[in-house]
């Protein structure tokens, strides 16, 4: 009795110690990934600077940012947590940005279309991979808009990781936070699509507006990478929407109300889709209902 007592104990220790060792290399592989300098081609996209592009951008960047960088972009605390730490998404008014120094067109570019943050290192969680696809005109708006904004003060905890939860990034246990690694940064630029409500456009703006982040690459459902955050369902007619007519999917998207009477949890950021216009809105219908019943062809 008393040895296996003594061997089970022996082997409980080798085995903390082996999740330890683990822990360890996973902490060390995983700095290193965040700490990769990114080096990026050179890109000029014309800046428009007449009003209705301003307002544009600011439709864009509500819509496709608030989520994580607040109503009027001036940050917020995404992520705080005592063991894991905590993810501040940066003011991004005109004149502040990470630390508060000012970022210039290269740096919105690099941190929207490529997840480089000015000091070229991969910004955590930011879904650039989704972004990429955002074509040169509306980016042009969107950074038109930032540009211009009225400054904000609001000082955020600057974005500090624990060791553990490095670890725990490493190991994907919030899924691929790493959005830099996902991006092929020297490719040939996607083919721009016609604004209209298609299904080609729909397609687009799905991919643009990061839907896949929380309902999965296929759209046939998924979940937030933030532990807290419920299941996001199907979006593909094999989910509820089969149920749906346009008109309740662009009543959810402004009112965050299904259908069915349920309002929907903050997670999903539908008072800032609500921005969409809704032809947007429209073809993003169109499109998801255009998918099979299992998720994206
Ligand atoms: C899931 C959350 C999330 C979303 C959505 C998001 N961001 Fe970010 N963003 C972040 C985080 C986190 C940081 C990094 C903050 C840090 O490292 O301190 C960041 C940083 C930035 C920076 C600063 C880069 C720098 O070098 O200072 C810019 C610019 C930026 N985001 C633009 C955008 C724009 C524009 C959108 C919408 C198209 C967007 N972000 C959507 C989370 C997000
Ligand atoms: C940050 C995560 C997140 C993103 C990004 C996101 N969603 Fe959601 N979505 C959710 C969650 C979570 C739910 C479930 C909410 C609930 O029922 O309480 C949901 C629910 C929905 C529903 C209701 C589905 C049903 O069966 O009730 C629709 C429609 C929807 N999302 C559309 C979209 C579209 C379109 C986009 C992109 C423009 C998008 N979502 C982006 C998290 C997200």
């Amino acid at each position: 009795m008393r040895t296996i007592v003594k061997w089970t104990g022996i082997g409980l220790l080798g085995l903390a110690a082996l999740i330890l060792l683990a822990g360890a290399v996973l902490y060390v592989s995983t700095s290193r990934r965040l700490k990769k300098m990114y080096s990026l081609p050179a890109e000029t996209i014309s800046i428009p600077s007449d009003p209705e592009s301003i307002s544009r951008g600011q439709r864009l960047v509500t819509a496709r940012c608030g989520g994580c960088h607040g109503p009027s972009a001036g940050g917020t605390v995404i992520f705080q947590d005592g063991a894991l730490g905590t993810i501040s998404a940066a003011n991004l008014t005109a004149g502040r940005g990470i630390g508060g120094e000012p970022l210039k067109d290269s740096d919105y570019i690099a941190a929207i279309r490529h997840g480089v943050s000015h000091a070229g290192r991969p910004i955590l969680t930011m879904p650039s991979e989704f972004y990429y696809y955002i074509n040169d005109q509306e980016l042009g708006e969107m950074i038109a808009y930032l540009q211009s904004s009225t400054p904000i003060e609001n000082p955020l905890p600057a974005t500090r990781i624990t060791p553990l939860g490095i670890a725990l990034i490493g190991a994907g246990a919030f899924g691929d936070l790493i959005a830099a690694e996902k991006i092929d940064h020297q490719a040939a630029r996607p083919a721009v699509v016609e604004p209209g409500v298609t299904v080609a456009y729909g397609d687009y703006l799905v991919r643009a507006g990061e839907c896949r982040t929380c309902h999965g690459m296929n759209l046939n459902g998924g979940k937030d990478p933030d532990p807290n955050a419920p299941p996001a369902p199907s979006l593909t007619p094999g989910g509820e929407l089969s149920t749906w007519s346009e008109a309740d999917f662009i009543k959810a998207l402004r009112t965050g109300s299904t259908p069915g009477g349920r309002q929907m949890s903050p997670f999903m950021p539908w008072m800032y889709i609500r921005q969409m216009t809704d032809d947007e809105l429209k073809a993003m219908w169109l499109y998801l209902q255009s998918l099979p019943l299992e998720g994206q062809k």
